[in-house]
């Protein structure tokens, strides 16, 4: 069942379109992730979900109720929508206690004092953040005030939740922590989650489908698998994976009626054949699809080491093949040197072709 609907969701704020005619389907207990660069209307997207922006043109539906609906005149306020929202900065009161900042949305409803004792507390377990009740934000590390912003979300038992780059204010490594709490929580509690990030790693790790976005555009809605193997034109392949991904703009060649893509030294066999002869192509390859030897090898691609960055648990490569830049990872580490002479073997099955005019993927 689909709990979030978006039709044709459009945004203006003057002259500049924030949003282009926006449509998406997020099914119960999803966790969908909005993604893109800076400025491509994930937050608008979220706030127009939220109720704190109008949109317009289009339909939000949540839970099969019409929140917003210009057509039907319908605008259900940001308060009526019992949505939890945790904004890009984690917006806690500086001048209440961890548990006054938990219990405050439930005191307004009519709960007693031992189950909002219960529910805080229940919550404070749940981000492992037990025994801090009486702290002030100000005595709390930026990890804990952000588990404290998850904490009021859980208690307030909303179904649906809207996360703004929750994690963008904490170091690498809370950051890491945090990730991991957030995927057990959304195992545990199943709500609904709607996730903004502009960083590619956290929304492959966390999601079950990811919206890639650019310039008010969706421009790919998948798995992370489907986003990260076969993505749907350039923009998106170039924007997901680090390293990036290798892309070589090049031509076909037919020898004894089978097609080749050719750039340069690099002659690949289509993975498609039958292709129109005489157009410009597009490969691209994964840096860990392609495997590298000191060995000579001469059916691989020849080459030059031109740096090589070792990082513990996997090494970064970059190779020169006359006018070709390759970027290649290794598992661990690597023997591999600076202008040492190599030969790369790329993985077929791990190509994908785009069109140059259109920057969609052909195959
Ligand atoms: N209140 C506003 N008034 C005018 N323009 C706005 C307003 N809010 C957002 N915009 C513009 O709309 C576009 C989308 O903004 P939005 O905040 O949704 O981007 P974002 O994807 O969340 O970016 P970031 O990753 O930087 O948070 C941007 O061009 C931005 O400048
Ligand atoms: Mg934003």
């Amino acid at each position: 069942m689909d709990t979030i609907v978006l039709a044709h969701v459009k945004k203006t704020y003057s002259g500049v379109t924030a949003v282009q005619d926006l449509s998406i389907r997020i099914r119960e207990g999803e966790f969908l992730t909005l993604l893109g660069p800076s400025g491509c209307g994930k937050t608008t997207t979220l706030r127009m979900i939220a109720g704190l922006e109008d949109a317009d043109e289009g339909e939000i539906t949540v839970g099969g109720k019409t929140f917003y609906s210009i057509e039907k005149g319908i605008y259900v306020p940001p308060e009526k929508r019992k949505l939890g929202f945790i904004f890009q900065s984690y917006a806690l009161w500086p001048h209440m206690t961890v548990r006054k900042n938990i219990s405050l949305g439930l005191e307004e409803r009519k709960i007693n004092k031992d189950q909002i004792e219960a529910t805080v507390s229940n919550a404070l377990k749940k981000v492992q953040l037990t025994g801090l009740e009486n702290r002030y934000p100000s005595e709390l590390s930026g990890g804990q005030q952000q588990r404290v912003a998850v904490a009021r979300m859980i208690a307030a038992e909303h179904q649906v939740f809207l996360m703004d780059e929750p994690l963008s204010n904490l170091d690498a490594m809370l950051r890491i922590g945090m990730r991991t709490e957030l995927k057990h929580l959304h195992h545990e509690l199943g709500a609904t989650t709607v996730y903004v990030t502009h960083d590619q790693n956290e929304a492959l790790t966390l999601s079950d489908r990811i919206a890639v976005m650019d310039s008010g555009l969706l421009r790919q809605i998948g798995t992370p698998e489907e986003i990260y193997k076969k993505p749907a034109d350039l923009f998106v392949a170039r924007f997901v994976g680090s390293p990036q991904i290798n892309i070589f703009e090049g031509g076909i060649l037919t020898e004894k009626g089978v097609q080749y893509f050719i750039c340069g030294p690099l002659k690949k066999e289509l993975s498609v054949q039958g292709v129109h002869q005489d157009r410009n192509i597009i490969a691209t390859i994964r840096p860990e699809e392609i495997r590298i030897t000191k060995e000579k090898d001469s059916a691989w691609l020849e080459g030059t080491v031109y740096s090589v960055l070792p990082a513990g648990s996997e090494t970064i490569i970059t190779v020169k093949s006359d006018d070709l830049d390759l970027t290649l990872k290794m598992n661990g580490f690597s023997d591999i040197q600076i202008d040492d002479k190599v030969w790369m073997d790329f993985n077929s099955d791990q190509m994908n072709y785009f069109d140059p005019e259109s920057q969609k993927l052909l195959f």
